[in-house]
């Protein structure tokens, strides 16, 4: 399969209050297997929430998703369910680990919920690549952000999912950590037929990636390839500056 996920003319807004937000302002992407691509953009810029649209987490209100090759905005909360088990794992900004679990129950349950067998030992040696090893019976309250991070990615990737979003999964990391979650990210994109989608406010980061996305305001405002992270901080800096009422009213 070519393009994993293509968002077409994706629109979002959320209610505060009597306002209206507009979230998401007509974005478009496809990421394609064997990619690894990076949003950047400021704090509020719609980038969790369009990374919760393409995973098939929320469902936006105009434009169109296909995931997998399903059309997530249309199917039932059922199908899209099944399209998120089988095929998606998803690193959260807040981890959302389950509490009542344990460490290595929190990864093996969505192995299972994809339909895929871990035995323990797989799960130890998951944790062992993220480098929580021997940490399985740890209960999430127990890490610190920074482990509670690595166990979130240790889930996402259990079940082999065709697709990984990873939200700011470096987020709570030191550089040595952080470098072992790039790789094995980048590692699962290069594997040709799994792609990537991560957001991350670290450039460095971001540059690991094949494509960068920029967003600001709910629009993605550049895309780059293969950019080294100054040229992606410059981009930030300057690209897609709006002073429009409309921008204002975002702001
Ligand atoms: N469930 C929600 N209900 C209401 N407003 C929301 C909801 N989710 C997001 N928003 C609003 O949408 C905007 C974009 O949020 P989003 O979390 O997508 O930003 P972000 O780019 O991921 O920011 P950050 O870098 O801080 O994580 C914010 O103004 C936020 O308040
Ligand atoms: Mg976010």
């Amino acid at each position: 399969m070519g393009i994993l996920v293509e968002a077409c003319g994706v629109c979002k807004s959320y209610k505060h209050g009597n306002l209206n937000t507009d979230v998401l302002r007509h974005v478009d992407m496809s990421v394609s297997a064997g990619e690894m691509v990076s949003i950047v953009g400021p704090s509020g810029s719609g980038k969790s929430t369009l990374l919760h649209c393409l995973a098939g987490l929320e469902v936006p209100d105009a434009g169109e998703i296909h995931l997998m090759g399903v059309d997530v905005v249309r199917a039932r909360r059922g199908e899209r369910a099944k399209v998120r088990a089988r095929h998606v794992g998803f690193v959260f900004q807040r981890y959302n680990l389950m509490p009542s679990l344990s460490v290595g129950e929190n990864v093996s349950l969505s192995a299972r919920f994809a339909g895929c067998r871990v035995s323990g030992k797989d799960v130890c040696d998951l944790l062992e690549r993220v480098g929580m090893g021997g940490k399985e019976h740890a209960r999430p309250a127990e890490l610190s952000g920074g482990e509670a991070q690595r166990v979130a990615l240790a889930r996402a990737i259990a079940s082999c999912p065709d697709i990984v979003f990873a939200d700011e999964p470096t987020g709570a990391l030191d550089t040595a950590n952080g470098n072992v979650v790039l790789d094995i990210l980048r590692a699962m994109a290069d594997g040709e037929s799994r792609a990537v989608v991560m957001v991350t406010h670290d450039l460095e980061a971001a540059a690991r990636a094949d494509r960068v996305f920029v967003m600001r305001d709910g629009k993605i405002v550049h895309m780059m390839t293969r950019p080294a992270s100054r040229e992606i901080l410059t981009a930030m800096e300057t690209v897609g500056e709006r002073d429009t009422d409309e921008g204002a009213m975002l702001r």
